[in-house]
């Protein structure tokens, strides 16, 4: 069995005299190692979804089994644990802690994992690993407000890998992200998925597709295409290629224009 496995899943919206078949009887199995996207216009179904797949959410029907657990039969508590140690979540807004280090930030889930509570110095001390993991080393002790977009989108990234989770679940990780960040993302995403990870992401976006190794469309509600990606893209060069076309907007300035405005 795959380590994710949907078959049949439905989820119907009822507000008021409103029925939305927000999905529609969909199946779907992702195997440990891939890296899906998963596209679609607006209201297919793209975050419910994710909601499921997170277990955030149970479906009206159909069954959804994660590593063999059927997840839709287990009761509330069974259900919190299963979405807080098998699942790393990325959101667009990065939702850390405002005013709570990197490190802190990255601890926090570790706290809510019954099952490997450590110690609190072994905690403090894997958070720091993993943060040096997404080359934020030298950014342990610094706040949101004091890193770039793409520093605390890593942060968010570190955490979603501290427990060690089966998959890691990404809702338009780069639409908060200017281009060169959005390549710093993705280039990640492909190394973490390069050691084994398994990551499901959510975008509007073809070019940043290309970096993912299969491509899910859905619309109204069911999934209409199901592609692998033939001539992936490696988002490291892209990046470095990026920063070279651009590196005239950012070049130190020269040692003549230098002088000429120290001499006034
Ligand atoms: N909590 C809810 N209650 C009622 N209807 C909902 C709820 N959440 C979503 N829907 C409806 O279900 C459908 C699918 O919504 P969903 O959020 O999954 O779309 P999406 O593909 O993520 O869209 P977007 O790209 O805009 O984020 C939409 O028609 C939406 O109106
Ligand atoms: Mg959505």
């Amino acid at each position: 069995m795959a380590m994710i496995e949907l078959k049949g899943i439905t989820r119907i919206y009822q507000l008021e005299e409103v029925t939305v078949k927000a999905i529609r009887g969909l199946d779907l199995s992702v195997e440990e190692g891939e890296f899906v996207a998963v596209m679609g216009p607006s209201g297919s179904g793209k975050s419910t979804l994710m909601n499921i797949l997170g277990c955030l959410d149970k479906p009206s029907d159909g069954t959804y089994f994660l590593d063999g657990i059927e997840t839709s039969k287990s009761n509330a508590d069974e259900f919190a644990h299963i979405r807080n140690i098998k699942i790393g979540f990325v959101f667009q807004g990065f939702n850390l802690l405002a005013r709570t280090s990197a490190v802190e930030n990255v601890e926090l889930p570790m706290f809510y994992n019954r099952k490997n509570r450590s110690r609190e110095k072994d905690q403090k001390e894997r958070a720091i690993k993993v943060l040096k993991e997404v080359g934020l080393g030298d950014r342990l002790y610094h706040v949101p407000s004091q890193l770039s977009g793409g520093q605390q989108q890593r942060v968010a990234i570190a955490r979603a890998m501290v427990n060690d989770p089966a998959f890691i679940l990404a809702d338009e990780p780069t639409g908060n992200l200017d281009t060169e960040m959005s390549l710093e993302i993705m280039a990640l995403f492909q190394s973490l998925n390069d050691k084994g990870k398994t990551i499901i992401m959510v975008t509007h976006e073809p070019e940043l597709a290309v970096y993912t190794k299969r491509i899910i469309t859905m619309r109204d509600g069911a999934m209409v295409s199901d592609k692998i990606v033939a001539e992936r893209k490696s988002a490291a060069e892209d990046l470095a290629q990026w920063k070279k076309d651009n590196a005239q907007l950012s070049e130190p300035l020269s040692k003549p224009a230098l002088t000429e405005l120290e001499a006034g």
